[in-house]
């Protein structure tokens, strides 16, 4: 039933190009994006002036990249927040404030609790959901489902990079009702996601070198990880793997941040997983990251780069270097993730541990 595989984490990885076809399928219909049991009307969506994304662990760091998408493609004020905080805090919300709730079970208390206040407070809410039927879609305005297929890995792989793809297409039907995005250019920006499923099968293509890097870092006592833009949210989610599965310590950073604080931590043989846009689609923060990686190589640390095929000018900065395919920076954390995903997974195996069923963790959390 692991198809072969050590661990369902691993069989699950690699489901993650079906996944995402799966995901798609359905939301382009005679030109335009289509959202699932859509209750609020055209209008209430074009009238939306604010979002906010709550979500808890891996569905909070989906919700991150969202921020990227939605900003850019539909002019909108974004906030991201995790849902344990949400609700005490007192948050600005009325009926033009879309609230997107992300949960893969649908169930978890923390983002069901935060969707009763914003509904309270009159504020829409859209779920993206990986199960039908759960009770955070069911007490929606409009949902979107995920379709990844279960998940049987306590820590989320294909439901993550499900949900990363479902905020672009809510980004894409906030820029169609808005009007930011020209007919045209959300059927471009879709045809872009469609080759999604292609590019993540490529970076399968690195699981076995990925898993004997993994192997060789199994004995560190902590790993950091870096991005900018949306490699940030890469680093988090890169981090929290290694945490939930290999009992590691690790933390991700925003690498312009490191001149402010973690540079301290940086000590010989350190290894730092730095997340690398394309140099052509993003030279600007491209040139940021490598002046970023060359500080932490100059003391000592072991740099494992995540960057495009044909990145000439990382290469010399990379003790290991992981290739993924060259793709817009925006879609880039769902080529990105992948290797992360392994390396955590293939740490903790090394370690001993039940990749699968980590401690003190559940799928899903039913109380607050
Ligand atoms: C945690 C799980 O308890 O809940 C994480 O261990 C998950 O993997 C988080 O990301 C949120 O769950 P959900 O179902 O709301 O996406």
């Amino acid at each position: 039933e692991k198809g072969g595989h050590e661990y369902f984490m691993l069989k699950e990885i690699e489901e993650q190009p079906e996944a995402l076809a799966n995901t798609l399928r359905g939301h382009f219909v005679n030109g335009r994006i289509v959202l699932d049991e859509q209750r609020m009307s055209d209008q209430d969506l074009r009238d939306v002036d604010k979002v906010f994304v709550i979500a808890c662990g891996s569905s909070y760091h989906a919700g991150l990249v969202a921020k990227y998408a939605i900003e850019h493609w539909c002019r909108l004020p974004v906030e991201v927040e995790l849902a344990s905080e949400f609700r005490y805090r007192d948050p600005v919300l009325d009926r033009d404030t879309l609230v997107v709730a992300i949960s893969q079970s649908g169930e978890t208390a923390d983002t069901l609790e935060a969707v009763r206040h914003a509904r309270e407070q009159k504020a829409r809410v859209l779920a993206i959901c990986n199960t039908n039927g759960a009770q955070i879609p069911r007490e929606s305005d409009a949902v979107l489902y995920t379709h990844a297929g279960p998940e049987i890995g306590v820590a989320s792989t294909k439901a993550f990079l499900a949900q990363i793809v479902a905020n672009y297409l809510v980004g894409l039907a906030l820029a169609q009702a808005r009007g930011t995005k020209y007919p045209d250019e959300v059927a471009r920006e879709f045809a872009e996601l469609e080759a999604m499923p292609e590019a993540v099968s490529r970076v399968l293509t690195t699981v076995e070198r990925v898993r004997a890097l993994g192997r060789e870092l199994a004995d560190s006592k902590a790993v950091l990880f870096l991005g900018r833009h949306v490699g940030f949210p890469v680093a988090l989610e890169g981090a929290l793997k290694l945490k939930e599965l290999a009992y590691m310590h690790a933390e991700g950073f925003a690498a312009g941040e490191l001149k402010h604080g973690p540079i301290a931590l940086i000590e010989e043989g350190l290894p730092v997983v730095v997340v690398m846009p394309s140099p052509k689609d993003n030279p600007v923060v491209h040139t940021k990251l490598v002046s970023n990686i060359s500080e932490i190589q100059a003391r000592g640390a072991r740099t494992i780069v995540i960057a495009s095929e044909n990145d000439d000018i990382v290469r010399p900065f990379a003790d290991h270097l992981i290739e993924i395919p060259a793709v817009p920076t925006l879609l880039q954390p769902l080529v990105s993730t992948v290797p992360l995903q392994v390396l955590a997974a293939e740490i903790a195996r090394s370690r001993g541990y039940d990749v699968d069923k980590p401690r003190n963790l559940a799928k899903s959390v039913t109380v607050e």
